[in-house]
């Protein structure tokens, strides 16, 4: 059971990627906190069946990739909802791939779901925060931007490119009291780690890494991100807060 953070009752919220992993925890959540919540996936299907269970939350289908749809969703979600006061930039794609086979166009692709859209949307709704008075966006970053492992330089470097983001548009945005961190997860078990990537003998390692031998839920990741949402956190911009258990 997550903490009551009273300030975000009532709080116009959209949540990039929300269909699925990470980001249905985050539409659970700060739907139960009372936010009025708007979530956009490429996964229709998904999303759909999220928001129906969901009463009053907002959902849209949406390819992020592309950038013209994404600031017309974004439009329409602030019609339905409000000006949007919280701003979860969570969609990415960890889809493997060696340095050797990325070739531009596919670097490309990596950096239009990992990184382009988190600017685009927080440029979009930068606006309706200032004439607000303050905001906040959340960014999802990694801890293998500090990491650095192999085998998915593109999603690497634009989580880095997220963290230094985030910093730039904290400074730029602070004195209209829009605060923007970066939430920085280890391995967190999702729908999708767990069929891809999450073996038994992979968790183990990851377990000889860690300080506190327990699995991170994507409720772990939400509980951090209404925290950092919330009036509590009035004083936090520009920060890389990581989660994952002690593994950096
Ligand atoms: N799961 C982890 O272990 C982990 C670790 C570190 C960081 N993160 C970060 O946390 C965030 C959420 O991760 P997750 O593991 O829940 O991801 P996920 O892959 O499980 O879910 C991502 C969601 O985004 C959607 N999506 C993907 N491409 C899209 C596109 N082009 N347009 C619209 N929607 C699209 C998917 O349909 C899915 O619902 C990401 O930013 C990720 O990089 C996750």
């Amino acid at each position: 059971m997550s903490a009551v953070y009273p300030s975000l009752a009532g709080r116009s919220v959209f949540i990039t990627g929300g269909a699925s992993g990470i980001g249905a925890a985050l539409v659970e959540a700060f739907h139960a906190q009372g936010s009025r919540v708007g979530f956009i996936d490429r996964d229709a299907e998904a999303g759909q069946a999220l928001a129906a269970r969901l009463p009053g939350a907002w959902f849209a289908p949406c390819d992020v990739t592309d950038a013209a749809a994404l600031e017309a969703v974004l439009a329409a979600a602030a019609s339905a909802l409000g000006p949007i006061q919280v701003l979860v930039n969570n969609v990415a794609n960890d889809t493997r791939h060696a340095a050797a086979e990325t070739d531009a166009q596919a670097w490309r692709a990596h950096l239009a779901v990992n990184l382009d859209p988190a600017f685009l949307a927080a440029r979009a709704v930068q606006p309706g925060m200032k004439a607000a008075g303050g905001g906040v966006i959340l960014n999802l970053s990694s801890i293998n931007a500090l990491l650095g492992p192999a085998g998915m330089p593109a999603y690497v470097a634009a989580k880095g490119a997220v963290n230094a983001l985030t910093k730039a548009l904290a400074r730029e945005w602070g004195p209209d009291n829009i605060r923007v961190n970066a939430i920085s997860p280890g391995w967190v078990v999702t729908e999708r780690q767990l069929a891809l990537w999450l073996t038994p003998e992979a968790e183990a390692a990851w377990m000889e890494q860690v300080a506190l031998k327990a699995r991170i839920q994507p409720s772990d990741i939400a509980d951090l991100a209404l925290f950092l949402a919330s009036d509590q956190a009035r004083r936090i911009t520009g920060q890389n807060h990581v989660i994952d258990g002690g593994r950096t």
